[in-house]
């Protein structure tokens, strides 16, 4: 059977990794989150001190990026990879509010940019891959067969979200994940590298009212047309 690439982009909080790692499982493709990837980069910093209250010091970052060593590895017991730091696995430590406050001054940085998106390039050789994230169907992967952009409103996001870092046990408010996803959304947008829009040839999926497994179904119908 043919193999395709599948790009997944979107807002914050559209569950767009939930429904690529299930899209990834049913099509036997590996599947990559590239937002983990911005997010590992920011937590570098944020160990390092780079990114404070104080402000973000560019220049000791730059100088390091050649250097950090991110990759995926893959899980059986999860069934999909997770990313690793220089060797240390930080799949949790990524997911916090305060890695999640500060990505987006990363990802606007244009050589961080460069060294992530040729690491996706690369992982993408061989097709057979579902990634999701902001601009991988309008940088990484322009000729993608399959183009989804998902999206919905910032109320349903921040509530998805905020059930998720509650169930991981983060005294957090309601408000605060709110803030956190209308800004990010305003800065990814808004960014001069790469900013988050829609494919003019991705199909829409506004979740606001679907189910887990209505949006799935979807996808993979979209994906078996061109497979
Ligand atoms: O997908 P996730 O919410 O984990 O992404 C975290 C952040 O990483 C986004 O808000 C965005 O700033 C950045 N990102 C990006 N380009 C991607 C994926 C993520 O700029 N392809």
């Amino acid at each position: 059977m043919k193999k395709i690439t599948i790009a997944i982009d979107g807002y914050s909080s559209t569950g767009k990794s939930t429904m690529a790692k299930q899209l990834a499982r049913a099509l036997g493709y590996i599947y990559v989150d590239t937002g983990a990837m911005y997010r590992a980069v920011t937590l570098y910093a944020l160990r390092k001190g780079y990114i404070s209250e104080k402000g973000f010091e560019k220049e000791p970052l730059l100088s390091d990026l050649p250097g950090i060593d991110l990759n995926f590895r893959y899980n059986p017991d999860l069934g999909y990879s997770e990313i690793y730091l220089d060797g240390e696995n930080v799949e949790k430590e990524i997911r916090t509010l305060e890695v999640s406050n500060y990505v987006s001054q990363i990802s606007v940085v244009a050589e961080v940019r460069q060294k992530l998106v040729a690491l996706q390039k690369d992982m993408g050789r061989n097709k057979g891959l579902v990634m999701d994230g902001r601009d991988i169907g309008t940088v990484v992967f322009p000729n993608a067969e399959l183009k989804i952009f998902m999206t919905a409103s910032p109320d349903i996001r921040a509530t998805r979200r905020y059930k998720e870092l509650l169930d991981r046990g983060a005294l957090i408010s309601f408000e605060e994940v709110l803030e956190n996803v209308q800004k990010r959304d305003y800065l990814d947008s808004h960014r001069e590298h790469s900013p988050l829009k829609q494919a003019e040839d991705a199909v829409v999926i506004d979740n606001s009212s679907m189910s887990q497994q209505e949006q799935f179904e979807r996808a993979l119908s979209l994906a078996e047309l061109r497979i």
